[in-house]
């Protein structure tokens, strides 16, 4: 399957690789799994926040005053999608603590396997911010795309989607349906099998974060 990397970095960081190793093992339990899905989406938020805006402020050291660089203006928000995505949350406010963090709410038809919303909360003015949007699994690429239509249609812009393994098939749905975005993949694995479970994957991700089944 091919698609143009332009707009999307898939992590080759040899922590990172070794975390995924980790959550996919069937042994690993919830408390780990937890920590891990947390940890990866730091070092990969480290990254993929690299480009937020940063303005001169004056501080006073012991020494003398100076003028540093601080994050400037509205920061960040960040949007899980319910309920995986919310693993990945701490991840990222351990990296920016002041940032603020929506809700998108999709569940996906058994047969369909099709996106629908059940709830929808974003911080204002979402439009001046950089907008994470979380999940750990892109696989059919039906919830991503309709996440990042609904916070597009509230006026969000700056928008980056962060998902820890992907299919192909949800990389490239994603990528089609909004090329404007930048996507972070720390795996892209095989595939889809029959039940729109990503290949080797590592399971169900809401199941093994917050230990249901
Ligand atoms: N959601 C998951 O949690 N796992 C998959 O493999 C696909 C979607």
């Amino acid at each position: 399957m091919d698609f143009s990397m332009d707009n999307v970095t898939i992590f080759t960081h040899p922590l990172i690789q070794h975390k995924i190793s980790i959550l996919r093992d069937k042994r690993t339990g919830t408390n780990e799994f937890r920590a891990l899905i947390e940890e990866i989406a730091m070092l990969m938020g480290f990254e993929a926040l690299r480009d937020l805006p940063l303005q001169d402020v004056e501080v006073e050291t012991p020494i003398e005053t100076c003028m540093t660089p601080m994050i400037a203006g509205k920061k960040m928000a960040v949007v899980p999608i319910l309920r995986a995505g919310l693993g990945m949350v701490n991840g990222i406010l351990a990296l920016v603590p002041s940032a603020k963090v929506g809700h998108i709410g999709l569940y996906r038809d058994e047969v369909t396997h099709e996106p629908h919303e059940y709830y929808c909360k974003l911080p204002s003015p979402i439009e001046q911010r950089t907008i994470v949007v979380t999940d750990p699994m892109l696989a059919t690429g039906g919830s991503a795309v309709a996440a990042v239509d609904f916070i597009k249609q509230h006026g969000g812009r700056n928008i980056k989607f962060m998902a820890i393994i992907a299919a192909p098939e949800g990389l490239k749905r994603l990528q089609e349906s909004h090329p404007d975005i930048q996507i972070y993949i720390g795996h892209l694995d095989r595939q889809l099998n029959e039940n729109a479970y990503i290949c080797p994957g590592l399971g169900d991700a809401g199941d093994r974060i917050f230990g249901t089944k």
